[in-house]
């Protein structure tokens, strides 16, 4: 389902894939062979989402552009920006904050408000990035919360280069199977 919120529809490039099942509502943004697949939702009624070329939203993410709210109940909008050739693992919850290029995010971590993963870092399946951390470049971290384990090294930046194509391959195909 794709729908506006206060007469704002999301803007979808042609060449995307959105599963009929994922729910996009509102002010977001999707560009160039960026694939959404079933049961994501991505909401941006508070504030706006954009999401770059070529990355890949998996099956069950949720992606909020929220906020937060002080103790007088007024909310700071702050929005989600994802990056190009990004891969966001199946079930991940990313909340008002900013994933960068290449950037893997593994299946069920969750990204808090105001955080930053920058370009070509990994965060690990399960992960939890507190709200407003800085993921250096190229860095891997893991656990709850999560903390830097290594570097990224050249083969896993090839990895996550080589999913987003492969990701926007796949979706090509299902746009054309179901007549998209
Ligand atoms: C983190 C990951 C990249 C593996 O990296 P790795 O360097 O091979 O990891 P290792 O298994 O050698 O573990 C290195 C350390 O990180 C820890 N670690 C690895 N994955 C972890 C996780 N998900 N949570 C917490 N700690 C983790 C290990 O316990 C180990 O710690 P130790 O050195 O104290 O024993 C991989 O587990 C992962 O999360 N991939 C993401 C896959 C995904 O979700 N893809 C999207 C869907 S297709």
């Amino acid at each position: 389902m794709i729908r506006p919120f206060n007469n704002v529809w999301p803007r979808i490039h042609p060449t995307a894939y959105v599963d009929p099942q994922a729910v996009i509502i509102g002010d977001v943004i999707i560009e160039d062979n960026t694939s959404v697949w079933p049961y994501a939702v991505i909401r941006g009624d508070i504030s706006k989402i954009s999401i770059g070329k070529e990355t890949a939203i998996e099956d069950g993410v949720l992606i909020h552009g929220g906020g937060r709210i002080s103790k007088l109940g007024v909310i700071e909008p702050i929005p989600v920006v994802i990056g190009n050739n990004c891969i966001i693992g199946h079930g991940a919850v990313i909340h008002s904050c900013t994933i960068k290029d290449f950037v893997l995010i593994g299946m069920r971590a969750i990204i808090g408000t105001g955080a930053i993963i920058e370009e070509g870092s990994i965060v690990a399946m399960g992960s939890v990035v507190r709200e407003g951390m800085r993921v250096p470049p190229r860095t891997l971290v893991a656990g709850v919360p999560a903390r830097p384990i290594r570097q990224v090294t050249d083969d896993d930046y090839q990895v996550i280069i080589k999913s987003s194509q492969y990701y926007a391959e796949l979706a090509r195909k299902h746009k054309e199977l179901l007549h998209l």
